[in-house]
């Protein structure tokens, strides 16, 4: 993902997180990490025929990572493109040669949940009131990786749907 195509995803996103959408400054943080030597950020866009279907993030912090955000337009949900995502993003966690993968999710987000758990991750633990202004508690997943990361049991690639960092 680059600076560029920040645009089309802040769309997706306030469609998709209608309660707790990031702001177009979040999106600039955390690419600016995502460049050079010294990267800590994996930001990731899937495009088909030219629109933006979706984005995923990750950001490294020692040799824990966190899964920042991960969304798929819901006109490509259920066709295997979250968990390509999620393969791109545990693959840089390995380049960033982190022991574990955190991240938080809705309680009541019960296919995300599935998503994560098909790729191993186990919940941990609560945050309270994580998601304002709705106060939704988040519920608190870890991975701990293996050499070579994780990968989607029985994901079919989307035909003609791009990924690209
Ligand atoms: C969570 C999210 C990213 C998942 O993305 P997705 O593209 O739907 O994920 P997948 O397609 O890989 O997996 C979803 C389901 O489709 C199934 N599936 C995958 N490939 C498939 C295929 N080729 N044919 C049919 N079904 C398929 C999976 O088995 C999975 O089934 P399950 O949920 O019953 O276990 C997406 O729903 C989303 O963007 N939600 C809104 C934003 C959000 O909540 N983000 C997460 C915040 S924590």
């Amino acid at each position: 993902m680059r600076w560029w195509d920040i645009d089309p995803v802040l769309e997706l996103e306030k469609e998709l997180f209608p309660e707790d959408a990031w702001s177009r400054g979040m999106f600039w943080s955390e690419l600016a990490h995502s460049r050079g030597p010294g990267a800590t950020r994996r930001y990731v866009l899937a495009e088909s025929e030219g629109r933006v279907v979706g984005y995923a993030g990750l950001a490294a912090s020692g040799d824990l990572a966190d899964v920042q955000t991960i969304a798929v337009a819901r006109d490509h949900q259920g066709t295997g493109l979250g968990s390509r995502l999620l393969t791109d993003l545990l693959r840089a966690a390995t380049t960033f040669e982190c022991a574990e993968v955190m991240l938080e999710c809705r309680v009541d987000n019960v296919s995300a949940q599935r998503l994560y758990e098909r790729f191993g991750f186990e919940p941990i633990g609560f945050r309270r009131g994580y998601y304002q202004p709705g106060n939704v508690d988040a519920l608190v997943m870890r991975l701990t990786m293996k050499s070579g990361g994780g990968s989607a049991e029985g994901s079919t690639p989307e035909q003609g749907t791009e990924i690209n960092g």
